[in-house]
């Protein structure tokens, strides 16, 4: 079992990487974190608390991080996450409760305490792993790898060129990237693979349980808004590529390559500039994921739901 922190900021597509990396044998779930990104931190951290409710992830801390990115103000995705960032389905008032700890201090303690270096997965801004890595620099020795979802080898969903979550903290992603710690980056041009067609939706459906149901609520609601913002016909689930990856590395193929995070481009602010051909002569400072085999990935979604509910 992978020992990981899953970092992220519910958000439809963290939900259900919450359910699979709570729920795939493959993983231990330390704890989630959360930060300020699709919604205020406020009610990132209330998804994170109703999902775990609903699923039943009662033994594992969650705990509030950054309520915005290191040096800027905080643009949040309500056109794509609603007015809760988790519109859908009803939420009851949950029953797991936010840890006291802040998020930075909870990855601290179980980085020096674990006995295994641990694998920590952001699928939100990187403002609290780059704080981690700022305030603790010691702590670098304990990260195993981070995995996040973010960036793009090709065009971006917030801008031409840059995709939302280094978009919302380019100056936290670049301090990552810069980082002594290998990185894989999940970003857009796999993650558009991941995608929720209604065959996906059915197998949702086939689960018994509520917790089936909210999944399909949650779909339903992230393919409305895909497709009247991007002309998706099945919206694409981003974060939970970013747990596969880790679950099983076979199942999203990357390269080597050198990342650069653009932060003062007028137009490209947020971009993941990925030399895949080595043009700058920079040493690769991260795999790149290239290519999702989403069927298996379905699968073991599909599973881990299914395990939890
Ligand atoms: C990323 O942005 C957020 O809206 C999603 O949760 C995902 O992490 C995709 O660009
Ligand atoms: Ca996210």
């Amino acid at each position: 079992m992978t020992p990981i922190i899953l970092d992220c900021d519910p958000g439809h597509d963290d939900a259900i990487a919450i359910l699979l990396a709570a729920g795939d044998p493959a993983a231990e779930l330390l704890a989630i974190t959360t930060v300020g990104g699709n919604q205020t931190l406020e009610k990132t951290t209330l998804n994170a608390l109703r999902v775990c409710t609903i699923a039943g992830i009662t033994d594992v801390p969650v705990a509030a991080g950054c309520p915005r990115p290191l040096t800027r103000p905080l643009r949040i995705a309500d056109d794509v996450h609603g007015e809760s960032g988790l519109d859908g389905p009803t939420f009851g008032d949950p029953s797991v409760r936010v840890s006291g700890e802040h998020a930075v201090e909870l990855m601290h303690r179980i980085l020096t305490t674990h006995p295994e270096p641990v694998t920590l997965v952001p699928t939100g801004p990187l403002t609290n792993i780059a704080l981690l890595l700022t305030r603790y620099p010691e702590d670098a020795e304990r990260i195993r790898e981070v995995v996040l979802m973010g960036g793009s080898t090709e065009r971006g969903n917030v801008t031409p060129y840059a995709e939302a979550n280094v978009y919302v903290d380019p100056e936290a992603a670049a301090i990552v990237f810069a980082a002594e710690v290998p990185v894989t980056m999940c970003g857009l041009n796999v993650t558009h693979h991941a995608l929720v067609t209604p065959e996906v939706v059915a197998r949702f459906e086939g689960l018994a349980g509520a917790l089936g149901r909210t999944c399909v609520e949650l779909m339903t609601f992230f393919g409305s808004t895909y497709r009247r913002l991007f002309g998706f016909e099945a919206p694409p689930l981003h974060d939970p590529v970013a747990v596969a990856r880790v679950l099983d590395p076979a199942l999203v193929r990357c390269v080597d390559a050198h990342v650069a995070v653009e932060l003062h481009g007028e137009l490209t602010r947020g971009a993941t500039v990925v030399d895949l051909h080595g043009y700058l002569g920079e040493p690769p400072n991260a795999k790149v994921a290239m290519t999702l085999d989403a069927d298996p990935f379905w699968d073991r979604v599909l599973a881990a739901v299914s395990r939890l509910g």
